[in-house]
């Protein structure tokens, strides 16, 4: 049986996440897309905790953060957010969840290969699938020219330690090419992809709300790439809507 693991940051990779700077689209679309409701609201991958901490002072409800990162949760813990150490693809299921958040997690979640990298992406989803409570997503949406090739280029990229040894080299003269994923690998996908692989999860997007489109420098360019941007879904067990 292949056993589909995941090809995991570096403490000094992930610690180039410790900042907010994406928390006020996020909370913007979980207050425009989430009605208001019971329970924890838990953030998967939750990080140094700037949205759990945002979303209980707007919302009221606790809040819980689950993150690999042991100094991201140290973090969290001194701010008084609660979190515990966990795995995205085998989470503690407490019981009390109302809802459950994935915020710029689901494109971390690679293995080697795009069949076990989407089983990864899926199987974070579907083990919630069985527990009704809505699904939060934000997620970075990276359109093509041509197909949905960009973001399977730059997984083939930032995978590839060869590849991504040039590049680094280039990101030297071109600061376009830098990327904190090298050697590991980012999977980022087109928005109708998403939407797709979170059907096959088993799940129904129920609302969508797409974001604002990021700049993009020339070079990147060279990827195919026409749209970035950030996009928030709100996601119910197929079958409960
Ligand atoms: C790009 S950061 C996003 C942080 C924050 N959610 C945000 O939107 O700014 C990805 C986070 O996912 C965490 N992560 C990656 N794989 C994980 C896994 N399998 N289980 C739990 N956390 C994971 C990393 O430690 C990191 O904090």
């Amino acid at each position: 049986m292949t056993v589909d693991t995941q090809q995991k940051l570096s403490q000094d990779q992930i610690a180039e996440f410790y900042h907010d700077v994406f928390v006020q689209d996020q909370a913007r679309d979980f207050s425009a897309l989430v009605a208001p409701l019971d329970g924890v609201i838990v953030d998967i991958g939750g990080g140094v905790g700037y949205f759990a901490e945002r979303i209980r002072a707007e919302h009221g409800n606790p809040v819980r953060v689950i993150d690999m990162d042991p100094e991201s949760i140290a973090r969290c813990s001194e701010r008084g957010v609660p979190a515990q150490v966990g795995d995205a693809l085998n989470p503690p299921v407490i019981g009390d969840e109302g809802c459950v958040c994935f915020n710029l997690i689901l494109h971390h979640l690679v293995a080697r290969g795009e069949a076990q990298t989407r089983a990864l992406q899926k199987g974070a989803l579907m083990a919630w699938r069985d527990h009704e409570t809505p699904i939060f997503v934000n997620e970075y949406i990276y359109q093509s020219f041509l197909g949905t090739v960009s973001g399977r280029l730059i997984y083939a990229i930032t995978a590839s330690r060869i590849l991504s040894a040039l590049a680094g080299f280039a990101a030297r003269f071109i600061p376009a090419f830098r990327a904190n994923t090298f050697g590991v690998g980012v999977r980022f996908r087109a928005h109708e992809e998403w939407m797709a692989l979170f059907r096959e999860a088993g799940f129904v997007p129920e609302a969508v709300r797409i974001g604002a489109e990021e700049q993009i420098k020339p070079p990147l360019r060279l990827l195919l790439i026409k749209t970035i941007r950030r996009d928030s879904f709100i996601l119910r067990p197929a079958g409960t809507a």
